[in-house]
């Protein structure tokens, strides 16, 4: 029984990332550059100046993970890049470097979607045990994932307009906190109490769907209804009770959907999963239900990685599906 030593390449927004991966769990090297400092000014990520960024840095980032790996390219079984969903022009950075390095190489190319990329985070931390229910939240998802075994994918909920932490920027940034303001949201809400009373959209009764534009509407009619009267709305009491608001609806469909489908593990996954409320509400109520563990990787592995893509991408090379110089970027692939 051979090592199955596979290397990861994210580029679907503003990580250019490359990670080598042992046997789908153990991580050998993980580099990820960030782009936030570039995208700060422009207060969210601008296409052009991602892409621009991605091409600057891909050659760099993969030679990174392959030297602090201590391998060459003949020693990887496969070469795995995220095809989508994404921005158009990051994600052909990434797709065209996999490409040509698995051509030059003849190693076997693998496309893997974004979100499954982020479901498989957790199997660098623990076993992943069937059936599962996963979490993901980030700045462009908010997904509830029903998976049976090891690369079915069943969307039961997702949002109807804004994700998670899409409303969280925005808010943030309704509050003039720097981008992104997820992070920044968050550590004031714990200094801050849940005393503004906001909307819960709780959808129809057997909805695993969210909706989050109709809460980010109603902080910025609060704050921009207080400037009108010449007041201040606190900011740490806003952000309390607008993270209320998301936490209590994530965490009750989470739980329900948890217990309707009997699984045995659920997975919190994406850069909303570093949100210190969701996590410690999630784990107060999965407390609660018997015979289900909660799973939450580190802070690293939930934001966008390449390790993710590569213990993804092991699956789908465990399982014979192979990618061929067709392989393009798909914007929009469904999971
Ligand atoms: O997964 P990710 O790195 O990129 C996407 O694929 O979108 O997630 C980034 C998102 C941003 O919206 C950011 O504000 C949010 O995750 N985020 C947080 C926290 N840390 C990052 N949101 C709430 N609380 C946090 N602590
Ligand atoms: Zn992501």
């Amino acid at each position: 029984n051979k090592d199955v030593y596979v290397l990861g390449i994210e580029t679907s927004c503003d990580e250019t990332a490359a990670a080598v991966v042992k046997n789908g769990r153990e991580i050998v090297s993980n580099v990820v550059a960030s782009q936030i400092d570039s995208h700060k000014r422009f207060g969210g990520v601008v296409p052009e100046v991602a892409s621009r960024h991605h091409v600057e840095q891909i050659t760099l980032v993969i030679e990174e993970a392959m030297n602090r790996a201590n391998l060459s390219f003949a020693d990887l079984d496969a070469i795995a890049v995220t095809q989508g969903p994404g921005l158009v022009g990051a994600l052909l950075i990434g797709v065209n470097a996999a490409k040509a390095l698995a051509f030059a190489h003849q190693i076997p190319l693998i496309g893997v979607h974004h979100i499954a990329g982020h479901i498989y985070a957790n199997r660098l931390v623990t076993e992943m045990k069937f059936p599962l229910l996963s979490l993901v939240v980030s700045g462009g998802h908010t997904e509830l994932v029903y998976m049976k075994e090891h690369g079915k994918f069943e969307v039961i909920g997702e949002t109807r307009d804004d994700a998670a932490g899409e409303a969280y920027d925005k808010v943030a940034r309704a509050l003039h906190l720097p981008y992104p303001g997820g992070p920044h949201i968050d550590r004031l809400a714990h200094e801050g109490s849940v005393t503004i009373d906001l909307p819960r959209a709780w959808l129809e009764e057997d909805s695993y769907d969210f909706s989050f534009s109709g809460l980010k509407s109603a902080v910025m009619n609060t704050v921009h209804n207080a400037a009108q009267r010449g007041e201040q709305i606190d900011a740490k009491d806003m952000a309390a009770s607008f993270q209320a608001s998301v936490v209590d609806v994530l965490v009750a469909k989470t739980v329900k959907a948890a217990q309707e489908y009997q699984v045995r593990q659920v997975l919190l996954a994406g850069g909303v999963a570093a949100n210190r409320g969701l996590r410690a509400e999630l784990e107060r109520k999965m407390a609660e239900i018997e015979g289900v563990d909660l799973v939450i990787p580190p802070l690293s592995l939930c934001t966008d990685n390449a390790a993710m893509i590569a213990a993804a991408g092991t699956i789908l090379f465990e399982q014979g599906k192979r990618a061929d110089m067709s392989l393009n970027a798909d914007p929009s692939l469904e999971l």
